[in-house]
């Protein structure tokens, strides 16, 4: 997509020109005069009746756009002005793109509207308008005549131009890595699979300039991840160990961090294995490696002042002749050993062995995981947030407040020292099954036993990494989920060292 910025609203040449009201807005307004002006008045008839207060998601077309060069005006409410924040931006920019785009238009613009400091304005605009333009039907016949959208214009004050470039840029970036997430997550496990899923890596690892290593059976069992092995056995595909590395050219901080993916690349469950009842979503059981996959493409262009290490643990969990099996005792890279309850439980467990390696061969300084770890999480929270717990309050702000920019949204849940208990095992070091209560926190209470003391935080993305249905802003299936959070992990870290 080509992007521009114009601070000349008038010459603004676009097919449809995205115009955000904000709720109860007049038409006289010092945002909208001009607009209403250049369109004889036609905002201030439709404003303030039924079709459009500005409440969040009203929208109209203008067909007259009067003088202004863009032939059509879709005006979007934002609601409140004093509640306006990048989130609804972003969510009502890429709800009036999508919208526009089934009418066949090629060209947008947006007018920048609001008091947000433009870059992140800019930002959430671009990032709405790519997230909701993206389209997951993958492996459908392409319509040749069908139109897309090629070009998108942000008009801003003439004195916010530079920093919108600046955002539309970084908006771009964190998109791409954003959709880039979402095709891996809507691929299929027959396309996805632990090997594919790490050239896939490889591919954007080179092309990026990142370096890339991925271990195997032969070397994990050289090292001695039995976990991690352990789920991928009863597969005819052999799990991989993905490990992406930047280093930047001009370090601004010491730390060390590392994102860790679940990358289960189908979850049948395995011998504990699953009803039929939406099985085939369990392709996007590897949202989280996604993430981190789309998030390290991402940081490669913003290039933050800090190292970053992108750890995937792709596995398929498969019910065979080989399988691990309910009250097997695996030997964790980490040299804890873990008791089977449940072979469903299975990303904890590769997870245990990526966290292990983070912490003792990368030397991570700071540890975040991403994993659609529980159906719990799902029940506690929705999909409007992600579950959060973590082991460092500055490493858990640092994380929401990445959360807060990126517009995902996470809840904490707490990681008391009680929660251990249901984790005893009768045989082993720990077992991977609580009891029927705090699925979610004993899941992640289970994951902290691996990070011992390094700053580790878990997001629990199960309920957010997917959409059942589609949204006014974004297409079902695959969100992306997390991408954009922990990139601003990155760039804040490596800010504020
Ligand atoms: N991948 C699932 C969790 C999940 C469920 C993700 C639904 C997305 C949607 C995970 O591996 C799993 O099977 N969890 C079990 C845990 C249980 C066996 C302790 C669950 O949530 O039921
Ligand atoms: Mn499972
Ligand atoms: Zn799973």
């Amino acid at each position: 997509m080509n992007i521009h910025i114009l601070s000349d609203i008038q010459q603004t040449a676009a097919d449809v020109l995205i115009v955000p009201v904000f709720e109860f807005e007049a038409a006289t307004s010092d945002g909208l005069k001009a607009f209403d002006e250049a369109v004889s008045g036609a905002l201030s008839d439709v404003l303030g009746t039924d079709e459009m207060h500005g409440t969040a998601g009203d929208l109209v077309f203008l067909h007259s756009a009067g003088t202004l060069a863009a032939k059509r005006l879709l005006l979007v409410g934002v609601g409140e002005e004093s509640a306006f924040s990048t989130r609804r931006m972003r969510q009502r920019v890429g709800q009036a793109a999508r919208v526009a785009a089934r009418k066949g238009v090629t060209s947008l613009a947006v007018a920048m509207r609001g008091n947000l400091p433009a870059d992140a304005a800019a930002s959430a605009i671009v990032e709405g308008v790519m997230l909701g333009l993206f389209d997951p039907a993958i492996y459908r016949k392409k319509d040749e005549n069908a139109k897309q959208v090629e070009s998108l214009t942000i008009c801003v004050n003439a004195e916010a131009v530079e920093a919108a470039e600046r955002g539309a840029s970084q908006g771009r970036i964190l998109a791409e890595g954003t959709n880039f997430s979402r095709t891996l997550s809507v691929e299929p496990s027959n396309k996805i699979t632990p090997t594919t899923l790490a050239e896939n890596a490889q591919r954007m690892c080179e092309a990026n300039g990142l370096s890339i290593s991925v271990l195997g059976p032969e070397e994990m069992r050289a090292k001695g991840m039995g976990a991690l092995l352990g789920v991928g056995q009863g597969s005819d595909e052999p799990p991989r160990l993905i490990v992406m590395h930047y280093k930047p050219e001009n370090p601004t901080s010491d730390k060390r961090l590392a994102f860790v993916g679940k990358g289960i690349t189908f979850d049948t469950g395995g011998i504990c294995i699953k009803g039929r009842e939406n099985m085939w979503e369990m392709k996007y059981d590897m949202s989280g490696g996604a993430a981190v996959v789309g998030a390290m493409q991402a940081i490669s262009q913003l290039k933050p002042g800090v190292e970053v290490f992108g750890v995937v643990a792709a596995a398929e969990n498969m019910p065979s002749g080989k399988s691990y099996k309910p009250g097997d005792v695996l030997h964790s890279y980490d040299g804890q050993t873990i008791e089977v309850i449940d072979t469903d439980a299975e990303g904890r467990l590769v997870l245990s062995d990526a966290i292990a390696y983070a912490r003792q061969d990368l030397q991570a300084t700071h540890i975040v995981d991403l994993a659609t770890l529980t159906g719990a999480v799902m029940i506690a929270l929705g999909t409007e947030r992600a579950g959060l717990m973590g082991t460092d309050r500055d490493l858990i702000a640092a994380v929401q407040a990445a959360g807060d920019i990126a517009g995902e949204r996470y809840w904490e849940l707490p990681l008391d020292p009680d929660y251990r208990e249901q984790i005893k095992s009768d045989i082993a070091d720990i077992k991977n099954l609580g009891g029927r209560f705090a699925g979610s926190i004993t899941a992640g209470y289970f994951l902290r036993e691996f990070a011992h003391d390094t700053p580790f935080v878990h997001l629990d993305i199960a309920g957010t990494a997917w959409l059942e249905d589609e949204a006014a802003e974004m297409a079902k299936g695959a969100s992306g989920f997390g991408v954009r959070t922990i990139a601003h992990v990155a760039l804040n870290m490596a800010a504020q060292a």
